[in-house]
């Protein structure tokens, strides 16, 4: 692949700036000049990128620890290499990796640290890669690293429809477990079709539907959604049993700090954890470990890789909401809030001069 940079009038770049709190409508288009890789860095050429819950907070201003706007948003990216910084790889130049980039990802190309891709296997398409960089690391670790779910259990999966949901009860299943996953009713009939038993998260009394099903409680339950329900979620577990607490949905649209609703729940897992009740309380941060970064970006790789080869190999479904060209990123952000998708919205390159590029939406 020739670089960028040198290619007359493809040396502009598109972003999508962030600039407040404001509405998907606030969203701005800007064109840069592309940057040139300093040592150690990469230029991406951004092939998908995905649209994410923490994007939809991060324009709330209540994502735990986002930067001072002005930013370009985007968890995850999936791209060519186009350009190595000075002394670095040139064997990357052409090829095609995922990153896990929290913000940045919404461009058209961007600078990432060399030692963060990850690479993606060949003839594996773009867009369905990226369903699976935030959401396969997120669901891959919760299962395997922090619940080590096993064959024959049972767990519990909140909002079984979602971008790392639908990885979860697809991985759990894989790993020999029942799974019983919440979503609104509109969402039942693929939740069954990936493999769980599915509940409306409407229902008056989820816990009476959960324990029809597994009178004993469940060996785990992997809860985004926070708030008073993580006290129904811990009661549902067995003796012995794990809840994986991994995010505060319910407090998207709240007023006030965005740390307290995430801190406040940090208090209360640990306070089961130390209580002697047989059961176990995590909250789990996929950048915690982070200081250490060789043994974060090995575990962070290992489990990546190992989600995109089921990918490649056809063991995992990816759930492509839809694709919208980068421009259009404010429509995707109203589309991914808009409760009428199932999986991820992924953001792509515009339509270019041979015609790649375009809309395909996929309601579920
Ligand atoms: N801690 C970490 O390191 C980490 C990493 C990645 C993601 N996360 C968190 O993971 C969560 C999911 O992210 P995502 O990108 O997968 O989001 P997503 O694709 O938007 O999915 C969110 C899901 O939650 C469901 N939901 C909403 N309200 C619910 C309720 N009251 N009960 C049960 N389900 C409910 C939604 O259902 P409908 O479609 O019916 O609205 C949807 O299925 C977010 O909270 C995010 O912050 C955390």
């Amino acid at each position: 692949m020739s670089d960028p940079r040198e290619a007359g009038d493809r040396a502009v770049m598109t972003e999508i700036v962030l600039p407040g709190v404001v509405e998907p409508a606030g969203l701005q288009v800007r064109q840069q000049p592309v940057p040139a890789p300093g040592p150690g860095q990469v230029l991406l050429v951004m092939e998908a990128s995905g649209v994410s819950f923490a994007e939809q907070q991060m324009r709330r201003g209540k994502y735990y620890d986002q930067p001072p706007y002005p930013f370009t948003p985007g968890y995850d990216v999936v791209g060519t290499v186009a350009a190595v910084g000075t002394g670095g790889d040139t064997s990357l130049v052409g090829r095609r990796f995922a990153v896990l980039t929290k913000t940045g990802g919404w461009a058209s190309h961007l600078l990432v640290p060399a030692a963060e891709l990850v690479e993606v296997p060949a003839g594996v398409d773009a867009a369905e890669a990226e369903t699976l960089v935030v959401n396969g690391i997120t669901a891959m670790q919760m299962l395997h690293r922090v619940a080590h779910v096993k064959a024959g259990q049972t767990v519990l999966v909140l909002g079984a429809n979602g971008g790392v949901g639908s990885t979860l009860v697809q991985l759990a299943r894989r790993a020999g477990a029942r799974v019983i996953g919440t979503a609104s009713a509109r969402h039942q009939e693929t939740v069954r079709e990936l493999g769980a038993i599915p509940i409306d998260y409407r229902t008056p009394d989820l816990t009476a539907e959960v324990r029809a099903i597994a009178p004993d409680g469940v060996d785990a339950v992997f809860d985004h959604i926070g708030g008073e329900g993580i006290v129904a979620s811990f009661g549902l577990l067995a003796p012995g049993g794990t809840l994986v607490s991994y995010g505060t949905a319910s407090t998207r649209d709240a007023e006030g700090s965005s740390k307290l609703p995430v801190l406040k729940l940090i208090a209360r897992l640990q306070l089961w954890n130390a209580l002697p009740n047989g059961k176990s309380a995590h909250f789990f941060n996929i950048w915690a470990g982070r200081r250490r970064a060789e043994a974060f970006q090995a575990r962070l790789a290992a489990d990546l890789t190992e989600v995109l080869g089921l990918l490649a190999e056809g063991e995992i479904r990816p759930q492509v909401a839809a694709r919208l060209p980068l421009s259009k990123a404010a429509d995707a952000m109203s589309l991914a809030e808009s409760s009428t998708v199932t999986g991820k919205v992924v953001l792509i390159p515009d339509v270019t001069r041979d015609g790649h590029g375009g809309s395909d939406i996929k309601h579920g």
